[in-house]
């Protein structure tokens, strides 16, 4: 793949096509100070304090770089509970990007699966999606319903040069549907930018396919836009028929195929808040009424006036080829120079961040003692670099209180939109690189504090042995001066 500019050397450098004029301090703290922060977390990254965090790859929903446009956008919002003018300008944002005619406000992305589960999934409902995300698989299970993920054979495959691993398997849907009765499924969903298999997506191809499944058998189509820029970008990179199609023709495709399209602009639109859109008077009517029970007034939807004036700009901002193609690019260099150095990285590069395999990673270390976790503490311990775990600890137990092995154990490396500067993820990559070849320091975890939801959150954890000792110790002779 070509730099979004041609170098002269041919070498692939992603060139920021902005400039930063606000900056915040950053703290690389000394690795012994990092050991103890990481140990008053619980070995949980979630709990570690921001100001003891050098780089922060947690996640990319939020911690966004806003544009000057959108700083700007908030000074001029317009306060009031009904009718805000600041409301007016998302709803033309909404209509302008997506074509949808009716809009509800939510306060993030979960809001609008709640919304959406409540109305639609009814008892022994199932929806089969692409692949769940957390607080998704959470709403439906609380409406009552089961999720069924009906992935393509290549999408848990680390190693792989399949362009859309998002893709859903349509003869599984059609086994589905046939198995429990198209009565029982109350709508189809697909995710945009696919979050747990490594931000991957899926075609415009596929997703016609998925329509006309819908359509063969009445069915919904929801669509869960939260990453669709990234998914957005892939398609114009890697779908022929519209490499020469311009952002806004692919995302107005994608949004037509759908019956709902819902978001975290957390993500999307670098802001914060959320919606659900709809081309269709009466789904909208369905969803409505919740909206002032669970989230606020239908011109803010729990959101600041700032929240909304951010995203409206956030979203026409979107269709901008050098604002989207900037966050893969750079996990696109990340990815491809471990995976050249040989350290077990999901391949192709994906939207959101880079995605380490723990399993290969940590051979070493079983499952049950989370090697996603411990290599995110470790990763912590001799970097500062805060990932997140995408594996066992995010699966909750089951009904006998045993583990639920997750089928990938991933560190997850977020790349928030227009944050971090190259030489930051020359970084990444260095630390990463050094931790691969001192991984046979690095041991298992357990929990000593478990909450028996969502675990990953907030439950804590300790080393089974003093593996992380020996690795400070090894961190120390090989950079004297601790950072
Ligand atoms: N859908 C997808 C695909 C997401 O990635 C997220 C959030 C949500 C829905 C929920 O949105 O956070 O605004 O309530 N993903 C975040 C992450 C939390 O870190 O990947 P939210």
């Amino acid at each position: 793949m070509q730099s979004n500019v041609q170098f002269s050397s041919g070498e692939f450098v992603p060139l920021e096509m902005h400039k930063v004029r606000v900056v915040q301090k950053l703290n690389l703290l000394p690795v012994e100070e990092r050991l103890k922060a990481i140990e008053g977390a619980g070995f949980n990254t979630f709990l570690l304090q921001n100001r003891d965090v050098f780089l922060d790859m947690l996640t990319d929903s939020g911690t966004n770089a806003m544009s000057d446009q959108q700083v700007a956008s908030m000074a001029v919002a317009d306060d009031a509970y009904a009718g805000s003018a600041s409301y007016s300008r998302l709803y033309e944002a909404i209509v302008e990007v997506f074509g949808t005619e009716y809009f509800l406000p939510v306060h993030q992305g979960r809001a609008a699966e709640h919304i959406i589960s409540q109305v639609f999934v009814g008892k022994d409902g199932v929806v089969p999606m692409n692949f769940h995300f957390t607080t998704t698989k959470a709403h439906i299970e609380l409406a009552g319903g089961r999720i069924a993920e009906l992935f393509t054979d290549e999408a848990l495959k680390i190693k792989s040069d399949f362009p859309f691993k998002g893709n859903m398997d349509i003869a599984k849907v059609e086994a589905l549907i046939a198995a429990r009765g198209k009565e029982n499924v109350p709508y189809i969903r697909m995710e945009a930018g696919t979050n747990l298999i490594g931000g991957q997506p899926f075609s415009i191809a596929n997703m016609r396919e998925v329509r006309r499944v819908c359509d063969k058998y009445g069915l919904l189509l929801v669509l869960d836009i939260s990453l669709l820029n990234e998914n957005v970008y892939f398609i114009k990179m890697r779908e022929k028929e519209f490499q020469d199609a311009d952002i806004k023709t692919i995302v107005r495709t994608m949004c037509d195929l759908a019956d709902i399209i819902y978001f975290s602009a957390r993500k999307i639109s670098c802001s914060r808040g959320g919606g659900i859109a709809t081309k269709s008077r009466e789904l909208y009517l369905k969803m409505r009424e919740l909206v002032p029970l669970f989230e606020g007034f239908l011109t803010y939807g729990g959101m600041s006036v700032r929240e909304i004036e951010a995203m409206a700009v956030g979203l026409r901002e979107s269709l901008d080829m050098d604002m989207i193609s900037q966050s893969p690019m750079f996990i696109k260099y990340l990815v491809d120079n471990l995976d050249a150095a040989g350290v077990p990285v999901v391949t192709p590069a994906g939207g959101l961040g880079a995605h380490l395999d723990a399993k290969a990673f940590l051979s070493h270390v079983p499952q049950l003692d989370y090697p996603a976790g411990a290599l995110g503490a470790a990763l912590f311990i001799v970097s500062g670099i805060r990932g997140m775990e995408r594996g066992t600890i995010s699966m909750d137990r089951d009904e006998d209180g045993h583990d639920v092995p997750s089928e990938v154990e991933l560190l997850r490396l977020a790349m928030p939109r227009r944050v971090f500067t190259l030489s930051q993820v020359k970084y990444v990559e260095d630390r990463v690189k050094w931790l691969y070849q001192n991984r046979e320091l690095i041991g298992g975890l357990e929990f000593y504090d478990e909450p028996k939801v969502l675990r990953f959150f907030v439950g804590r954890l300790q080393p089974k042995s003093d593996w992380p000792q020996k690795l400070v110790a090894r961190f120390r002779r090989d950079f004297p001066a601790g950072r």
